[in-house]
């Protein structure tokens, strides 16, 4: 069998999926939405099935116009992939070649290390502040003719903490001079606000990956997109497929699209009632959390899997993730308020249980 060495010296990323029933458990580990999208999706769908055109090949018409017009940018600089990872993969495949450097300030999501591995890329980690800052000096410093390709995820996940747009201006700035091109993540954009498409028209080399999957629930479709200049677009779109996108991704798309509210109200909620709820708790317990701008908080705490463990045990899921040093962290998403009050009553009670042992 002729696979690629270095294919066979990695290993699968394999997210703890089984068993997730959110009959059993409140999902907290997954940085999803913990309530539906849109009715106006199921609806969509609903008529896509009862068509009678599944048997037919995709077709797109003027989806990618309807999601630049929804991020604010012309029509053609968007691309829809199926997935946001889809379209981190486009991007490694577009720029890497075996050897290659790639920049991903540690820590980082699971899949830009996984396809920058695919394709060979060699690995640069400028690592996160202990307060959960953006490495800019090293990360600059790292920027020569030799790396290919940065990744920067903003906010970051797994900390939620963001790079301010001027110092990611700093990097794409120094960047274009080297050649490299600046993929930057904005899977928690309808969370944080914080966006880079100002920056489109400036800098040839800055991609912006987005996706359907979080605040707008569609995650289960995989549903995505990419944002660069119409040049950069045309060439992405040799790498994509014709069909990578199902029907159903994009039906749910366009219905999503045309309720946008809905989509703004639970991210306000999640934001601006549930996060502080949550924060304020974190505080009077003396919790370390990093600074989020996304739907989730990562906390320190002296035994992570042992907290992971019990509150399993009590019906609530959350993930074990690396924090900037690298030690064993706990990543805890964020939904509605009922979520966050069923969160600290059972953690409350986990804390109080501990008190008691010592
Ligand atoms: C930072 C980041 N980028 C990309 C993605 C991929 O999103 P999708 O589920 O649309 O592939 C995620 C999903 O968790 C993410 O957290």
């Amino acid at each position: 069998m002729a696979i690629k060495k270095r294919i066979l010296k990695m290993s699968h990323y394999k997210p703890p999926l089984e068993g997730r029933s959110e009959r059993d458990y409140l999902l907290l580990d997954f940085n999803e939405r913990t309530t539906g999208p849109s009715p106006k999706v199921k609806e969509a769908l609903k008529k896509f099935i009862d068509s009678g055109r599944l048997q037919v090949y995709p077709e797109y018409g003027d989806l990618e116009a309807k999601i630049a017009q929804y991020a604010g940018v012309s029509a053609n600089r968007a691309m829809v992939t199926n997935g946001g990872d889809q379209g981190v993969d486009i991007i490694c495949r577009a720029c890497l070649d075996e050897g290659d450097k790639i920049i991903i300030p540690f820590p980082a999501f699971a899949m830009h290390y996984q396809s920058a591995g695919i394709q060979g890329g060699e690995l640069l980690e400028p690592k996160y502040k202990e307060d959960g800052s953006f490495p800019l000096e090293e990360s600059l410093n790292l920027i020569t003719e030799e790396v290919k390709l940065i990744i920067l995820c903003n906010p970051n996940n797994p900390l939620g903490s963001s790079i301010p747009v001027e110092d990611v201006e700093k990097i794409l700035d120094k960047a274009k001079k080297k050649e490299v091109t600046v993929l930057h993540d904005e899977a928690y954009f309808e969370f944080s606000g914080i966006t880079t498409k100002d920056l489109i028209g400036k800098y040839d080399n800055l991609y912006i990956m987005r996706t359907f999957a979080k605040a707008f629930g569609l995650v289960s479709l995989r549903a995505g997109y990419l944002i660069s200049q119409e040049n950069n677009i045309q060439e992405l779109l040799k790498i994509r497929g014709p069909y990578d996108v199902n029907m159903a991704a994009k039906t749910a798309i366009l219905a999503a699209l045309e309720d946008i509210q809905y989509m703004k109200d639970y991210a306000r909620e999640v934001m601006e009632e549930s996060k502080p709820k949550l924060e304020e708790f974190l505080k009077e317990k003396g919790i370390f959390f990093y600074p989020s701008d996304a739907n989730f908080l990562l906390l320190k705490v002296p035994s992570p899997q042992g907290l992971i463990n019990e509150l399993k045990s009590q019906g609530i899921l959350v993930r074990p993730k690396p924090a900037s040093d690298g030690t064993a962290a706990v990543r805890v998403s964020i939904g509605e308020l009922k979520d966050t009050e069923q969160f600290i009553r059972v953690f409350r009670k986990i804390l109080d249980k501990e008190k008691q042992v010592e």
